[in-house]
This record gives structure tokens, sequence and C-alpha cells, in this order.
């Protein structure tokens, strides 16, 4: 049986007094269960801020990227183990603001992942279609290139440690949540190209969806047999909000 995992992914929002409030809303205020994980993901500067303020409580910490190299002349650059020295347990790779603004490729993407995984980071891999790569009838085939970067170079069993997120590109920041029969389509997909490899371990992997997740639209989506939680953006911004997703993720 697998578990939810509700992410926010903060973006480049919040400052220390901001993400105190929220931080300490969303801990408060988590949901009876046991069902679920909560995770935020908050810029680079406040991961220790955020650190101290979740430690022993149901709230995970992650980063919202990571070198895919170990130290060095990498000049603004965040390695995996410094990830881990301030509290990490998660980091997000390839979410496609990455891939699209600074030109990440899935290459690239998938020696974050592996570095971040030999750090002791579980990676959050972010796999998403544009509108026109869907409306051309290709999703599966960018779906299957951004998996198979990971698969090729490392095989199946690096997901036994991992999280997927599969994030329409159309949908994120859009307020254009894809319909729940929409991206179950998806994730069905993404687990039968790991089921391929190792039926057992692609029954356990978590895959997340993100773009445009709300309270309203969540039961919806978290009630299909393939959506394992959520990646959230501007939902996660407002303990009550956020609150409101892991409240569906408690429920079903
Ligand atoms: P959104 O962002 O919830 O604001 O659409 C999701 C994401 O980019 O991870």
């Amino acid at each position: 049986m697998r578990q939810f995992l509700i992410a926010g992914n903060w973006k480049m929002n919040g400052s220390l007094a901001a993400n105190e409030a929220l931080v300490s809303g969303i801990v408060n205020g988590v949901p009876d269960g046991a069902g679920f994980r909560l995770l935020v993901c908050p810029p680079f500067p406040y991961l220790a801020s955020v650190a101290s303020q979740v430690t022993g409580s149901a709230v995970a910490l992650g980063a919202q990227n990571v070198s895919e190299h170990d130290s060095g002349a990498f000049t603004g650059e965040t390695a995996p183990f410094m990830l881990v020295d301030v509290g990490c347990d998660y980091a997000i790779v390839g979410h496609s603001e990455r891939r699209a603004i600074y030109g990440e490729t899935s290459e690239q993407v998938a020696a974050k992942f592996l570095a971040a995984q030999a750090a002791g980071i579980t990676p959050i891999l972010c796999v998403g279609e544009t509108l026109e790569e869907r409306e051309a009838g290709t999703t599966e085939q960018v779906i299957d290139e951004q998996l198979d970067a990971v698969l090729g170079a490392a095989g199946v069993d690096v997901f036994a440690a991992a999280v997927i997120a599969y994030e329409p590109v159309w949908a994120i920041g859009t307020g254009m949540t894809a319909t729940p029969e929409q991206a179950q389509e998806v994730h069905r997909h993404i687990r039968a190209r790991l089921a391929a490899q190792d039926a057992n371990l692609a029954e356990k992997v978590q895959i997340l969806y993100g773009g445009s997740m709300k309270g309203e639209n969540a039961p919806g989506l978290l009630c299909m047999p393939d959506i394992d939680g959520g990646l959230i953006g501007g939902a996660s911004l407002k303990a009550s909000d956020f609150l409101a997703i892991a409240e569906a993720a408690a429920q079903s």
C-alpha cells in the first residue's frame, strides 16, 4: 500500500517572517491519519531555518534543486551533501521551470537524481509535456524520454528510493488542472514503463501529480489508483490551502 506524499514547492517565494508563519500553520494543522506524509520545499536560503521549525514534526524538508557535483568550483550551486547537512530528506530534480528557463537536459537531470540519491536524499523526478506536445499526441514519448534518461543511466532499481512527479507543463500555475482521468492515464503509463522492468518495484513507487492542484480538485485526483500525492506550487503558500490538500489525502 503506497502512502500519499503532499509536497509544497514554494518556488522563489517567501521571507523569514512569512515562512515562519506558514510553517507553524502547517505543523500545527497536520490532519490526523497515517496514510500520508507532508513535505515543504523552501528556497535555499531558508532551508536551515525551516529545518529547525519542522524537526520532530510530521513535516519533512526538501530542496527545489541540487547540483550533480559533489563539491568544487561551481559558483551558485548546492551540493547534495549540503542538503543532508541542513536536514533535507528530498530534492526536486528536473522541474519544468528548470528545464525550460535554465536549459537543464534530461541527462543533467538524471545526473542530479543520482547525485542526490548517492548522498541519501530522495529525488523527486519531475516529468511532463507541454501543451504543443500534448496536442501533437506525443505526451507518452516526452515522458518516456525524461524517464529513460534515468532508467538508461542507472536501471530501474534506483526508483526504489525515489519519487516521480507528473506535471503537465500546461497545468502549472495556469489554473488548468489535468482531469483525474487525464492524469491517471499518464500515471498508469509511467508505472507500466517501470513495471516492464520490475513489476514489484513499480507497484511501490510514489507518483505525484502536479499542476494547479488545490483543495477543491485534490479529492478527485487522489482517488485515482495511480496518483499517490501532489507536488503543489501556488496552493502550498498558504497553510489553509496546503492543509486542505493534506486533508483530502488523509480522507482518501
Ligand atoms: P502549481 O505548481 O501548483 O502552482 O501549478 C506546481 C509545480 O510547479 O510544482
